[in-house]
């Protein structure tokens, strides 16, 4: 059976304090009240080895939101996939569509992120979603297809297997506007149907595909009860502990 997972993406927000205060709150309210699926929190880079320590690694899980295209060397201002996994980290959130647009990351820089971060232990939480005008075009499909086509169909099932996807329409990203649960589980499904034809029904199955974008307390039970999709990559309502939580319950409805 496949994960239900529930991540958050702190993106450039929070100072070290407030980041680490946040994450206690977030572990003791979920030590009170155990969550129902998987929960993972991506901070910044310099939150992760303050942030391990304070988190019941059977409760919350942590990641990094991006690495290194690079193993190691002189690349000023990079953080490598090997030292985000010495912080004690167990993800990484990588082809996030901030990432691809205002960092110019392409889809081979993107492969090589993620070949470094599983030859580095890491799972990665790979993001793909289509632009609204792509939508419009109604080019959504050969869009996302295109994306696991260019950066991580090339892995081996094996490797796959650490691969969870988060399918986030741009055009929801921080917008307000979410896809409804039935576009985005007509595109769930398709996502996972380019899977299974690529590494075969039971890996398709075993894959967890997230959805993102304004996805929040309100929006999740409808969302998280379609088939297809497993959970949810949570921006702007992870960076309140009840927000947060209000979207793990939701796998309680
Ligand atoms: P949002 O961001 O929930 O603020 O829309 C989601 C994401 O970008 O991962």
């Amino acid at each position: 059976m496949r994960k239900k997972i529930v991540a958050g993406n702190w993106k450039m927000n929070l100072d070290l304090q407030e980041g680490v205060a946040l994450a206690k709150e977030l572990n003791e309210a979920l030590a009170a009240d155990k969550p129902n699926c998987d929960v993972v929190i991506c901070t910044p880079f310099i939150h992760l080895a303050s942030v391990a320590p304070v988190l019941d690694c059977n409760l919350i899980g942590l990641g990094a939101e991006n690495c290194a295209d690079k193993e190691k060397g002189a690349y000023t201002g990079e953080v490598s996939a090997k030292m985000v996994k010495s912080t004690g980290a167990q993800y990484v959130i990588l082809g996030h569509s901030e990432r691809r647009e205002y960092y110019k990351e392409t889809p081979e820089i993107l492969k090589e992120k993620v070949l470094l971060a599983l030859a580095n232990g890491l799972k990665v939480i790979f993001c793909i979603g289509e632009s609204l005008e792509e939508r419009e075009a109604n080019k959504q499909n050969e869009v996302v297809k295109a994306e696991l086509e260019g950066s991580v169909f090339n892995l081996s099932a094996e490797d796959f297997a650490k691969i969870v996807i988060a399918y986030e329409p741009i055009w929801a990203i921080g917008t307000g506007k979410t896809a409804t649960a039935e576009q985005a589980e007509e595109i769930h499904a398709y996502i996972r149907g380019c899977v299974a034809e690529k590494y075969g029904a039971e890996v398709a199955e075993n894959t967890s595909i997230l959805y993102g974008g304004s996805c929040k307390a309100s929006n999740a039970p409808e969302l998280f009860a379609k088939p297809d999709i497993d959970g949810g990559l949570i921006g702007g309502a992870s960076l309140k502990c009840a927000d947060f939580k209000g979207i793990i319950d939701a796998w309680k409805k």
